[in-house]
């Protein structure tokens, strides 16, 4: 697939049957992340975690529901989550971008494998002082579970309208 179609294909998918992910593009999928640029260089403080284990990802649904008294899915039953976490070296003014950075690389990727994937951050904030969730995730004690990439199979990927998010554009010619 040509780049730009890659970008052109690329939404959030909300939607996932129960087929698990190859472990070949599981691995690209990690091949992305850790292709990404990272301010500073700052690679050591940062890692990723992969779930696949449904038990795991149910529970950490259910965690989120409890915490948060709702009952919503935050993961829309994709089966793989590629977590991103820092470790106290991250630096404040560059680890939101460097995640930025991995997870777009991983959204990207995820779409020319014929894969869709949708970026979280909400769950990991809601459940950023849960320690039954730190616990499931296998965080060390001083690194931070930042956000995820929710993978697996979109029913509805070949027909989904193509995204433009039109933006002001300022021209200083
Ligand atoms: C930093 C960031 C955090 C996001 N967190 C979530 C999230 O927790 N749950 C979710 O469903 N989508 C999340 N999204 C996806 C956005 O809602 C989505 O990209 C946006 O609405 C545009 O839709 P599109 O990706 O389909 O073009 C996040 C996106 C970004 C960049």
């Amino acid at each position: 697939m040509d780049f730009f179609e890659t970008l052109q294909k690329r939404y959030s998918s909300r939607q996932y049957t129960a087929q698990p992910v190859e472990s070949e593009k599981i691995e690209k999928l990690l091949e992305a992340a850790q292709r990404a640029p990272a301010g500073m260089h700052h690679y050591q403080d940062y890692g990723l975690t992969v779930i696949s284990d449904r038990k795991t990802l149910d529970t950490l649904c259910s965690e989120y529901q409890k915490v948060t008294d709702s009952v919503r899915d935050p993961l829309y039953k994709a089966p793989l989550l590629i977590v991103i976490s820092a470790g106290p070296g991250a630096r404040r003014d560059t680890f939101q971008y460097d995640a930025g950075c991995m997870m777009e690389n991983m959204h990207l990727t995820a779409v020319s494998l014929g894969l869709g994937s949708v970026f979280i951050r909400g769950m990991f904030r809601s459940l950023e002082s849960d320690s039954q969730a730190q616990k499931m995730l296998q965080v060390p004690a001083d690194w931070k579970a930042l956000c995820g990439l929710a993978a697996g199979y979109d029913p509805a990927m070949s027909n989904h309208p193509a995204v433009f998010h039109s933006l002001p554009v300022h021209r200083i010619e």
